[in-house]
């Protein structure tokens, strides 16, 4: 049985982050990722260098794409992401814009963007990744911060909840599945942005994990059951479960990793309060580890052949 079987049998939907490219190029590529979900996230079709290359232009060629795929295959999209650190074209980045124009660019984006996907987005990251180094504040150097001062976050919720009432509006992150000092803070910031009557309506747990970094089982439900208490969904965003970094060898890794990623989705299933788990790529030749970060890594369900892994069957073992 498929993955999105079992998994709609729990109320579940199933993701993957997919890429544009191999969507295009490789029909072995689309037709498991028919056959095993019914989320799918583009992983880099949605973020700003990709829709507005230029000043002024917007290219929504791979987004459509994969918009459209989803939609032909009964496949719901979460869209990732309208305002991060990262990925942000150079006519913007280098722009000498006032504090003024930078808002209006904002507006104007995010009105853009969420204008021509509504409808067919059942969720947004609004705001990734927010926080600076040490995990305890806010990134004060990060382009948004530096240009808007902190009030950019509710902005963004604001301006795509205006144009999108229908969407589900996410803070999404890495490093929070715990409680720990940069949940807390998240806590905190949401909470807060609550009480303001400001439209968020959940949390994305990204969950990159590995063997030396994977939550506590324990005070990953407690802090589920915080965000949950808050009024908040709690989805799992962007998992994987990688070797490099940890301390283990390759073999040892291969029996730790399903055991992860079943201990991990068992408790979260179990408990019942999560409903939407993505992970970070399809298989092991589509992850961002091995061409991001430029390591030699096995993170995802599937091997490079698109063969599934012991990670797929402990998967499919915690869904049953
Ligand atoms: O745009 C160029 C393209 O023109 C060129 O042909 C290609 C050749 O290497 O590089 C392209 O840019 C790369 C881009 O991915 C598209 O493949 C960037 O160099 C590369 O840095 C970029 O990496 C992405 C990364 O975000 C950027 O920070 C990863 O694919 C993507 O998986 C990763 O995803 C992030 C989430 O958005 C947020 N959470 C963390 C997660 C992992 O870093």
């Amino acid at each position: 049985m498929s993955l999105k079987s079992l998994a709609k049998k729990r109320n579940i939907l199933i993701g993957t982050a997919v890429s544009g490219n191999a969507l295009r190029n490789n029909a072995d590529y689309r037709n498991l990722i028919v056959q095993e979900f019914n989320l799918i996230t583009p992983e880099n079709a949605m973020k700003w260098e990709v829709f507005s290359p230029k000043r002024n232009t917007f290219a929504f060629d791979d987004a459509d794409l994969i918009v459209d795929f989803a939609r032909n295959n009964n496949q719901k999209v979460h869209g990732h992401t309208l305002v991060w650190d990262k990925q942000i074209p150079d006519w913007l980045k280098r722009g000498n814009f006032s504090k003024k124009e930078f808002h209006t660019i904002l507006e104007k984006y995010i009105n853009r963007v969420v204008d021509r996907f509504k409808g067919k987005i059942i969720a947004w990251d609004v705001i990734n990744e927010a926080l600076g180094d040490c995990n305890d504040d806010y990134d004060g150097d990060s382009f948004w911060y530096k240009n808007l001062g902190i009030d950019y976050i509710e902005t963004a919720f604001n301006l795509a909840h205006s144009t999108d009432k229908n969407a589900l509006l996410f803070y999404n992150d890495w490093g929070i599945e715990d409680i720990n000092v940069k949940s807390n803070f998240i806590y905190k910031m949401l909470e807060n942005l609550l009480i303001k009557g400001v439209p968020v309506h959940g949390v994305g747990f990204q969950m990159h994990i590995g063997p030396n970094f994977s939550p506590n089982i324990k005070n990953m439900r407690d802090n589920i059951d915080r965000f949950s208490d808050l009024g908040l969904k709690v989805w799992i965003t962007e998992m994987d479960v990688r070797i490099t970094d940890s301390r283990c060898t390759k073999e040892e890794f291969e029996i730790k990793q399903p055991e992860i990623y079943k201990a991990i989705l068992s408790a979260i299933v179990e408990q019942g309060k999560v409903d939407a788990i993505t992970f970070w790529g399809l298989d092991d030749s589509h992850s961002w580890i091995t061409y991001s970060l430029d390591k030699n890594d096995s993170p995802l369900l599937f091997d490079k052949d698109l063969k599934p892994k012991s990670a797929y069957y402990a998967v499919a073992d915690a869904l049953r």
